[in-house]
This record gives C-alpha cells, sequence and structure tokens, in this order.
C-alpha cells in the first residue's frame, strides 16, 4: 500500500503545479485525474456527443480506454492507444469535463484506474473527490482554493504564455460556473473532506504553498 496525499479544489486553484512540486520533493508519483476527465470529454466530443446528452455519455464512455504512462517524469494520457496531453487543455475540453464528469458511468470508468495507481505507489493525485470518495484513507488530505478573480488571473497568465489570446471576463466566468456544476452534482461532488486542511493561496506564492503541504505531510506521517 503507497502513501497517499489527496490534493482537490476548485477549477484554476493551482492543484496541478503544487501537487507536482509537492510529488518531486517527495519522490512520489503525481497523478492528474482532471486529466482522465480530459481525455474522457475529449473523446466524447470527437465522437460528436454534447454535454447535454447523458444517455449518449454513459453508453460511450464505454469505448474511452484510457492509461497513464510516465515519460521523464511527466504524466502522459493515453486515449485507445494515443497520447493525448497536447489536446485535451482547450477550455472545451474543460467544460465538457465538468459536465461529462457528472455522469456516474463515467466516474466508474475512471475510478478503478486511479485506485489502483494509489494502491500501489506512492502518489500525490489532485482532483475534485480524491479525499472523500477516491482515498478515503489518504494520509494527507489537502483542500487548496483561491477567490474566482485570483484563479481566472492565473488561467488567463497559462493562455498568453502559450500565446493563446483570452477573455480573463469570460474565463472568471466559466470558472465560477465550473464551480457550480462541480459543487453541486449528486455525485461525488466537489467539497472539503472533515478531515482535510485547508490552503487558500490566494495570497501565496507557489513556493510557500508547497512548503504548507510538506509540513502538513510531516506532521502526519513522519511524527
Ligand atoms: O482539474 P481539471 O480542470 O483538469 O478538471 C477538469 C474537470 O474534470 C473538472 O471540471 C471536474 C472534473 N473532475 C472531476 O470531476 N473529478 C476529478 N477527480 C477531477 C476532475
Amino acid at each position: 500500500m503507497g502513501c497517499n496525499i489527496a490534493i482537490d479544489g476548485p477549477a484554476g486553484a493551482g492543484k496541478s503545479t503544487i501537487a507536482k512540486k509537492v510529488a518531486k520533493e517527495l519522490s512520489f508519483i503525481y497523478v492528474d485525474t482532471g486529466a482522465m476527465y480530459r481525455a474522457m470529454a475529449y473523446y466524447l466530443l470527437s465522437q460528436g456527443i454534447k454535454g447535454d446528452e447523458q444517455e449518449a455519455i454513459a453508453e460511450k464512455c464505454q469505448g474511452a480506454d484510457i492509461s497513464i504512462e510516465y515519460k521523464d517524469g511527466e504524466q502522459i494520457v493515453i486515449l485507445n492507444g494515443e497520447n493525448v496531453n497536447g489536446v485535451i487543455r482547450t477550455e472545451e475540453v474543460g467544460n465538457m469535463a465538468s459536465v461529462s464528469s457528472a455522469n456516474p458511468k463515467v466516474r466508474e470508468h475512471l475510478l478503478k484506474l486511479q485506485r489502483t495507481l494509489a494502491a500501489s505507489n506512492d502518489v500525490v493525485m489532485d482532483g475534485r473527490d480524491i479525499g472523500t470518495t477516491i482515498l478515503p484513507d489518504a494520509e494527507v488530505k489537502i483542500y487548496l482554493t483561491a477567490s474566482p478573480e485570483t484563479r481566472a488571473k492565473r488561467r488567463a497568465l497559462e493562455y498568453e504564455q502559450k500565446g493563446i489570446a483570452c477573455d480573463i471576463n469570460q474565463i472568471c466566468q466559466d470558472i465560477v460556473a465550473r464551480d457550480l456544476r462541480d459543487m453541486n452534482r449528486e455525485i461525488s461532488p466537489l467539497k472539503q473532506a472533515e478531515d482535510a486542511v485547508l490552503v487558500d493561496s490566494s495570497e501565496m506564492g507557489i513556493d510557500e504553498v508547497v512548503n504548507a503541504i510538506l509540513h502538513v505531510y510531516r506532521q502526519k506521517v513522519q511524527a
């Protein structure tokens, strides 16, 4: 059984940046579960399925064989034999992922893969329901959040750095809509686990957040 660190929180809170660094510090594997939901959303979109077609989502999701591999420490998401890392980071795929991830069949499809990875490795796993549903016995649970404005600014900066034009107000609206969907869905909604430590990164730098999480880890695991 591996040592498990669960990091949950809303879109754009910096989970993946932080989780990657924490994993590197501890020589753990980083598992980005959002990327798995994005790969599924990408697959559904490629099948011509729309977000409101829940029956079609439940049926078609069975055709997506998703796995992950690691290359130079980087997580590669494989969808039906192909590396999809380069195509899943768009707003369209993110918004579809937020909708299709509310479907119980989609969640069931990905739950096993996530638990298997955590059972056999030391992992830092980030997502929405890791501390509450996927790994309820994780040694360390963090709920990482920031204000919608801060999160929108960070997302806009990411797009700018990639040379992608974006509208920060639109990003902020999308973030608020995604929070609402992710927090209010029936199955595995985003919420802070009772035993999770809350970290609000609105006024914190990356290293400060990483150190805060490492501090929690040392207190809980190495004490
Ligand atoms: O973290 P992200 O933006 O890459 O996630 C994309 C969507 O996937 C998010 O809006 C909700 C969904 N998701 C989920 O439902 N459960 C997870 N464990 C991870 C992501």
